[in-house]
């Protein structure tokens, strides 16, 4: 390969870098079959970073470095769509289904401009219903007519909204990494696109994410989402892209229009066959069918692949193939007659509650789980399901005995949807469940704080608390203690070996030895495991101590606000709300945890055994400092905590009151005597659009 003119870092240099992380990026993303192992793939991204930092000039908007452009959202614009984003009618049964194609078929022949000799010949596409939130990406060509850049950009993506407009989450869609940013000039030219294009199709989060997102829900102490959609709709909907990014949503492509709106392609199955030649991820799982008994048949096998694929779908699309026969066949009211979406039934069945138990969690949280009489749902024998906290099983009425509808979506937990309504012959006896006032486990006394929907074993020492904490402090997320399972932390557990997660790190090789199952080769690995494990960065420490509230991300913003252990540990309430994302609730846990005589003792023994409590500082961002601001009324896009967060981050106080100290106020709809007030003072008044242009400085 010749190098560039320019230098050791030419334009061509940096841009075939940026095509070889592209293609990876593609077989990763888009097709599943990466060719790299990942470090190698992080080495490629770290050079063209380091790359790109010493040649800013040279960075395109379109550079895998570039998905994600840091700075929080204000809020989404309204675009119109170019054409409606619809909806499609639903059947839900074999007959409804056979009446569609048979209207679909009578009106194809009888519509003007029937031509009985190709259009009556009506196909189908079938498609699996992906269950997310669609989407249209719109793609131009770079700006100029004299560019040499052929390629397509990505320029806008915009939500459904209300079918005409939708919000402009562009930022937030850069960051999914099987949307391609731009498109080369000979991929369009391979998949017959034009360089002007819309795509439209689904964003999904797929199942691992789901999980993931739920378990960094738990850890913080919110309560699980209750299915990927919701997962992915309100990650989309977010103003961090930073968050979005960690999300891992997923993108599927179903439609290719011209900038105007209409199809670009005559036939759907060649639509989805260029999208995927152009790099867009399109569901293998597609068919072109002429008769409707195939297309039975293709709907009964998506039902039993359901389960295993990875991300949910609720259904089966089919659309007429031809795009003039669409045409031709139309809309009726908000759906077009063309298509039509083949519902699944939910995964559901009825069972009996035989017994409610509790469980207690490494914070102490006690979860009421439902045993049921077993059952098989979609494939899978459901037994127990959650029944989240004490309210839960109020609201749903819930008396041991009864018979409920249970749930299962993808690889969510099973969860109760609501009691049957009891039969008069019904002979099983029913019971209410009374929440239990002392552990199951350690029969310490169980609390429940004001205003707070969980109940909680107050026993710090509580064996159960401390068996999950183990996990959780050895998990991979956390101190990454690979050999540190279940099976391994009961015996250390029931031997005494671990009375706290600090004895970890006393272990030796002769107690592992005394345990069941337990080889020298083992006992070493495990012995290694622990002691690199003390090299994690600080963020996991704080991760893995398990302080409420406290889950990834937030042990890594206060590990970057203060820099160490110690500084945390000294820190007040209002020193700790500083942190972006801290608020009151988030900020007492941490002052209570570190004011328990207790933690503090596993902290030190922790800490006399090497593990590290310093990390780097951010640097902050200090444009706002010295200045006061008071926040009045409703900011159009900003919540008050919000406003106040990226106030304090950039250095500036909140006050409550306007005095001749406030040097602006920020006033929103509905602002009251806090602006007359300013307004008598000749303070500064500021609307939101004002306030982030000075936050932008
Ligand atoms: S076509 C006019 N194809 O299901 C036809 N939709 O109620 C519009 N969906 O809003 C949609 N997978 O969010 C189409 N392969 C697929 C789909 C799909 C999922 C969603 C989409 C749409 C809803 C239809």
């Amino acid at each position: 390969m010749k190098k560039a003119a320019s230098g050791p870092a030419g334009v061509r240099d940096i841009e075939h870098l940026r095509e070889e992380i592209r293609h990876h990026e593609y077989q990763y993303y888009v097709l599943d079959s990466p060719e790299i192992a990942d470090a190698e793939f992080d080495l490629l991204m770290r050079s063209l970073k380091q790359l790109e930092a010493a040649h800013p000039e040279l960075v395109t908007a379109d550079s895998p470095t570039q998905r994600v452009g840091g700075k929080p959202l204000a809020g989404f614009n309204k675009l119109a769509h170019s054409r409606p984003m619809l909806s499609i009618d639903n059947v839900n049964s074999e007959e409804e289904l056979r009446e569609w194609d048979a209207r679909v078929r009578s009106l194809a022949t009888s519509l003007p401009g029937a031509n009985p000799g190709k259009d009556n010949e009506v196909s189908y596409v079938c498609e699996y219903k992906l269950d997310g939130l669609s989407m249209a990406l719109h793609y131009r060509g770079a700006a100029g007519p004299e560019s040499n850049d052929k390629s397509s950009h990505l320029q806008r993506a915009l939500t459904r909204g209300d079918g005409s407009i939708g919000e402009d989450v562009t930022s937030n869609v850069r960051t999914i990494r099987s949307v391609p940013l731009s498109v080369s000039a000979k991929k369009l030219a391979a998949a017959n696109l034009p360089t002007g294009f819309e795509v439209r199709g689904e964003v999904v989060m797929p199942a691992a994410a789901f999980l993931r997102w739920n378990e960094e829900r738990e850890a913080a102490g919110l309560a699980p989402a209750a299915n990927p959609r919701n997962g992915a709709a309100g990650t989309i909907r977010t103003l961090e892209p930073n968050l979005v990014a960690q999300r891992r949503l997923d993108f599927y492509a179903y439609f290719a229009l011209k900038p105007d709106g209409t199809n670009l392609f005559d036939d759907q199955a060649e639509a989805l066959d260029a999208l995927s030649t152009a790099g867009f991820r399109v569901n293998p799982h597609r068919e072109a069918i002429r008769d409707i008994d195939r297309v039975l048949g293709f709907i009964a096998r998506a039902e039993e692949q359901r389960v295993g694929l990875g991300y949910e779908i609720d259904g089966v699309v089919i659309k007429v193939a031809s795009t003039a026969l669409q045409q031709r066949l139309g809309y009726t009211g908000r759906a077009p007659r063309w298509a039509v979406a083949y519902k699944f039934s939910a995964r559901s069945a009825v069972t009996r509650v035989e017994d409610i138990r509790v469980q207690v969690g490494r914070t102490g949280k006690l979860t009421p789980v439902a045993i049921l009489t077993p059952v098989s749902i979609g494939g899978t024998t459901v037994a127990r399901a959650t029944l989240h906290n004490a309210d839960e099983i109020a609201r749903l009425n819930l008396k041991i005995g009864d018979l409920v509808t249970v749930e299962r979506g993808g690889d969510v937990i099973p969860k109760v949807v609501e009691v049957v309504p009891r039969k008069d012959d019904d002979p099983h006896a029913r019971h209410d469940f009374h929440f239990p006032t002392h552990c199951p486990v350690c029969n310490s006394e169980i609390v429940r704080a004001e205003g707070e929907v969980d109940h909680r074993c107050v026993n710090v020492d509580c064996p159960a608390r401390l068996s999950e904490s183990l996990l959780h402090f050895a998990s991979r997320k956390v101190m990454n203690i690979e050999g540190l399972g279940e099976a391994v932390a009961t015996q250390l557990l029931e031997q005494g070996f671990v009375k706290s997660i600090a004895d970890l790190y006393s272990l030796d090789e002769p107690a592992l030895l005394s345990l069941e199952r337990i080889g020298e080769k083992t006992a070493q690995a495990l012995l290694a495991q622990i002691e690199q494990s003390k090299r994690n960065p600080l963020k996991r420490v704080l991760f893995g101590l398990g302080i409420r509230f406290v889950g990834e991300r937030t042990a890594q913003l206060l590990a970057e606000e203060f820099g160490s252990m110690d500084a945390l540990m000294a820190a007040t309430q209002p020193e700790l709300e500083r942190v972006n994302e801290v608020g009151p609730r988030v900020s007492q846990a941490i002052r209570e945890f570190f004011d328990e005589h207790k933690n503090i003792e596993l902290i030190e023994r922790l800490r006399k055994a090497g593990l590290t409590f310093t990390a780097e500082r951010k640097k902050k961002s200090s444009q706002l400092e010295g200045l006061t601001f008071v926040l009045t009324g409703t900011l159009p896009n900003l919540t008050r905590e919000d406003a106040k967060a990226r106030i304090e981050a950039a250095g500036g106080r909140v006050a409550g009151s306007v005095s001749k100290k406030t040097d602006y106020v920020v006033a929103g709809e509905e602002a009251g005597s806090k602006l007359d007030k300013a307004t008598g003072l000749g303070v500064k008044i500021l609307d939101e659009e004002a306030l982030l242009q000075l936050l932008s400085n």
